[in-house]
C-alpha cells in the first residue's frame, strides 16, 4: 500500500487558495492514501466562534469536499483531511475520509486543545475504523495524541494505520506517537502543518515534522520543521497484525482490563 502525507502552510481564511494548493500538489501523486493536516483549508487560530461559523463548511454542501472527491476520483486514491465541519449551529474540528465516491466517514475531535474549547463543539461520534483497499484505518486529530485511549481503542477495533491530521504547537507529539505505535503495533501517519497563524488575538507557530511510524515504533520518515513536504512510501499493513513484543507477550491478549478499574468505566 502506498501511503503518505502532504505538509504545507495553509493561509488563514483563504479556503479556495488552500484547496487549490492541495489539488495542485497531489495532482500527479501515485498513492492509495494521503493524509493532510488538521483544519487544512480554514487555518487554525480562530478569534471567535462567529468567525469559525463563517468559515466552517457543511460537508454535504462543501466546495472543498467536492474538489477533494474529484481529485480522489481522478487519481484513484483516498484522502484523510482535517476539516472545520459545520452542522446546523454546531462546529466540529473533524477529520474526513474521502474516496473516489465522496465522504466515507467523519471523525469529530474528541479532545479539544486549549482555546479550541472556546469555539468548537466537542466530538460526539464513537471512534470507528474504516476500510480502504481492504486495509483498516482509524482517524484521530492532533491533541488526541495525549490520550492513549484513542489509539488503543482504534487498534483494538483492528486499525492497521492511524491517520492523524494535526496542527501541533507543542513539541512532544512526534515522539509520543512512536510510543503509540510501539504499544499498539500499528502504523501512524501524523501530518502537521508549518508556518504561523498571525491573528488579532496573538500568534501560533506550528511545528511541522510530519511523520510516518511503523508498528515497532520505528520512524519511517520525518519531514523538516518549516518546509513544504510531500512524502509517499510503500508499507505492508499486515505488519500491524502481529501484536507480540516478545515471543511470550502479545500486547492485546495480555491485557488485564478487569484490573484497570476507573480506566474502563
Ligand atoms: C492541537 O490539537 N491542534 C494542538
Amino acid at each position: 500500500m502506498r501511503v503518505g502525507f502532504y505538509q504545507f502552510r495553509p493561509l488563514f481564511g483563504r479556503i479556495e487558495r488552500n484547496v487549490r494548493q492541495v489539488v495542485n500538489a497531489l495532482r500527479q501523486v501515485d498513492a492509495d492514501l494521503v493524509v493532510l493536516p488538521e483544519l487544512a483549508f480554514t487555518g487554525y487560530y480562530f478569534s471567535s466562534r462567529e468567525e469559525l461559523q463563517k468559515l466552517a463548511e457543511d460537508p454535504d454542501k462543501s466546495m472543498t469536499v467536492d474538489a477533494l472527491s474529484a481529485l480522489c476520483r481522478e487519481r484513484g486514491f483516498h484522502i484523510v483531511t482535517g476539516f472545520a465541519e459545520k452542522r446546523l449551529d454546531k462546529c466540529f474540528n473533524s477529520a474526513i475520509l474521502i474516496g473516489p465516491d465522496g465522504i466515507e466517514h467523519i471523525y469529530r475531535k474528541l479532545h479539544l486543545f486549549n482555546e479550541e474549547k472556546r469555539y468548537f463543539d466537542e466530538g460526539d461520534i464513537p471512534l470507528q475504523v474504516n476500510t480502504v483497499r481492504e486495509v483498516r484505518i482509524g482517524m484521530m486529530v492532533c491533541f488526541d495524541w495525549a490520550f492513549p485511549e484513542v489509539a488503543r481503542a482504534l487498534a483494538l477495533q483492528g486499525a492497521e494505520i492511524i491517520c492523524h491530521p494535526s496542527n501541533l504547537v507543542l513539541s512532544w507529539c512526534q515522539q509520543t506517537m512512536q510510543s503509540r505505535c510501539l504499544e499498539n503495533r500499528v502504523f501512524a501517519i501524523t501530518t502537521n502543518r508549518f508556518g504561523a497563524d498571525r491573528r488579532p488575538q496573538g500568534m501560533l507557530k506550528f511545528t511541522g515534522k510530519s511523520q510516518i511510524v511503523a508498528p515497532g515504533g520505528k520512524l519511517i520518515h520525518r519531514a523538516a520543521s518549516q518546509r513544504e513536504s510531500l512524502f509517499i512510501t510503500g508499507i505492508d499493513p499486515a505488519a500491524a497484525h502481529d501484536k507480540h513484543i516478545t515471543s511470550l507477550n502479545d500486547l492485546f491478549s495480555d491485557r488485564r482490563p478487569e484490573f484497570y478499574g476507573t480506566l474502563i468505566k
